[in-house]
């Protein structure tokens, strides 16, 4: 295996690991020699795809606005699972960013006196969602990676596939990944690491996210025996077109659309009246699925055999839609031949983020030498739901942080030595893969994974669907023990990606189900049957999940709360 030493492994080319690039090259005056992995050629990550805006409150004062204000709608959306000495840092830091890339040359939509615009956003009290159009994270992603192209102490490797994390004695030391284009593997060796992969919105079949979004990261670090947090907590975005599951950005009810059950009633009326489709998405996604199961929400056999509701935006205008909200039209039209000018869209909830991953501290820091920024981590700014557009703020402010931190070890240490047999016994599982004759199909193994957590983890839970998720699960990780992938050749083997892949979303989906069973209470995101209030006297408390051999071992951490007690959460 090819050897290459670093200063910096930065693991994930989206908003976090590019920003954490940035910052570790500036921080180090170009001295430090910076590697950023990325599974996929760096301009296709995941963050490309975010449409409707980064939150901070750009203009304090201004509609009653205040970084407090912020603070707090955080805390209430997350029902007060949030630590909220990290969603301090979140909106005190949120501003300047946005201004960063302002500088930088991201086009945002400005208003008549040339300020940033800032749009409706569901849990947030007043305007505070900075945009460009429809396509925030495509503009926010080209301006960074233009301007880290300029660093020539940067180097990106595209399309390397992590395959394990390497540690010493507790400490990062690395990670080994596979080259696409020649099938080559290398183990990149560094003082300092950067994990920032993203989530795992794809242990489920029906999700906004990529075909990339596997948490590889995630899933990497806990076979290493690192700790992983609130994993129960998987947000479903309320807007997901049907039947493909692409985003319809928030902003689209932000700007004025409607949510409509079969007799055209605004239903959230019936649910969050003072604020109704700007609700968070928790709240949204379940009045969705309640309406559906109680008989009001429409089917149509051309949009395959989900039930939905309806998304309304002909009020909203044409000239509205193309300059707010062009490229929900376009996918409109293409995919469904509807012109949400005219036409009613279909839509229901789908899998669209994760609000937990490594567990680390406030500062993003995971183990020594390693820090997790993004989506992969848990730095605990969402707690149990996160807030439509606080996940780019906190890509970019935890990317900063994260990135300065491994500057400053790096600048004072060096590189350690390459934990050769630990390599030697990486390069040898994998050739194995590459080498069984035949075996399971890892895209069998995918569809039972998607299906089961579609039909059993979803927006609403009980113990008896996650039981039943929790044993189809674990006989699927040992049919995946003997997998075999057709594929033999080297250069450019997806198939050989894609069953790792699978490895990665089948795992976290374990620690899903069993972090929900276990949460014997609804909160934010997590919606027990049986359990169906909050329960702060027994569970105001994150999850802590750790791979025991085999076996998932769960514990409990305290909720950081500084000033904003738990009370009734009410819209
Ligand atoms: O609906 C959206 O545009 C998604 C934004 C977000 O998840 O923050």
């Amino acid at each position: 295996m090819e050897l290459l030493d670093f200063d910096i492994i930065i693991l994930g080319s989206g908003l976090a690991g590019m920003r954490a690039a940035l910052q570790a090259a500036k921080a180090s005056n170009g001295k430090l020699r910076i590697a950023l992995v990325s599974k996929l050629h760096a301009m296709r990550s995941h963050s490309v795809s975010a449409e409707g805006g980064i939150s901070g409150v750009l203009y304090p004062g201004e509609n009653g606005d205040s970084a407090d204000l912020h603070a707090y709608d955080t805390i209430k959306g997350s029902d007060y699972l949030a630590d909220q000495n990290a969603v301090k840092i979140l909106v005190d830091h949120a501003p300047e960013e946005i201004k960063l890339f302002n500088n930088l040359g991201v086009p945002w939509n400005r208003n008549r006196n040339g300020k940033i615009e800032l749009r409706a956003f569901g849990g947030m009290s007043v305007n505070r969602t900075a945009f460009a159009a429809d396509k925030t994270g495509f503009f926010m992603l080209n301006t960074l990676y233009d301007n880290l192209l300029s660093f020539k102490n940067i180097e990106i490797f595209h399309e390397h596939v992590a395959t394990k994390l390497l540690l010493k004695g507790g400490s990062f030391a690395g990670v080994t990944a596979i080259d696409m284009a020649t099938g080559n593997m290398k183990a990149f060796i560094s003082r300092a690491g950067i994990i920032a992969t993203g989530g795992f919105g794809r242990a489920y079949g029906f999700t906004t996210t990529g075909y990339s979004s596997t948490g590889d990261g995630i899933a990497l670090a806990y076979k290493e025996g690192l700790p992983l947090k609130d994993m129960e907590f998987v947000q479903f975005h309320p807007t997901a077109l049907v039947p493909s599951g692409i985003l319809i950005t928030e902003a689209a009810r932000g700007e004025g659309g409607y949510l409509l059950n079969s007799k055209g009633e605004r239903f959230m009326k019936n649910y969050a009246p003072s604020v109704m489709e700007l609700a968070p998405r928790d709240i949204v996604s379940r009045a969705e699925i309640t309406e559906i199961n109680e008989g009001r929400g429409i089917k149509d056999k051309k949009y395959g055999d989900l039930a939905y509701v309806h998304l309304d935006l002909r009020h909203l205008g044409e000239e509205k839609i193309d300059e707010k909200l062009p490229m929900i039209k376009e996918i409109s039209m293409k995919m469904l031949g509807l012109n949400p000018a005219k036409d009613l869209i279909p839509v229901r909830p789908a899998v669209h983020f994760t609000m937990g991953g490594i567990d680390t501290d406030i500062n993003g820091k995971a183990a020594n030498g390693l820090w997790a920024a993004g989506e992969c981590g848990c730095v605990s700014v969402h707690g149990s739901n996160r807030l439509g557009s606080n996940s780019l703020s906190q890509c970019v402010i935890w990317g900063r942080i994260t990135g300065n931190a491994a500057a400053q070890l790096a600048i004072k240490s060096k590189a350690p030595a390459a934990p050769k047999t630990e390599i030697e016994r990486e390069e040898k599982r994998i050739d194995a893969l590459f080498e069984r004759k035949s075996g399971e199909n890892p895209y069998e193994i995918r569809s039972k994974l998607w299906q089961t957590m579609d039909n059993n983890v979803n927006v609403y839970r009980d113990s008896k669907s996650m039981r039943s998720a929790k044993s189809i699960l674990a006989g699927l990780a040992e049919k995946y023990k003997k997998i075999a992938i057709d594929d033999k050749s080297r250069v450019y083997n997806t198939n050989f990606r894609d069953a790792l892949e699978i490895e990665n979303t089948l795992l976290l989906a374990q620690v899903v189900t069993e972090a929900a069973l276990a949460r014997k209470e609804s909160r934010g995101a997590h919606a027990r049957k049986e359990f169906p209030k909050r329960d702060d006297k027994n569970w105001l408390k994150h999850t802590i999940a750790r791979k025991a051999g085999n076996q998932i071992r769960l514990a409990y951490s305290p909720v950081v709360i500084t000033k904003w007690k738990p009370k009734e959460r009410k819209y």
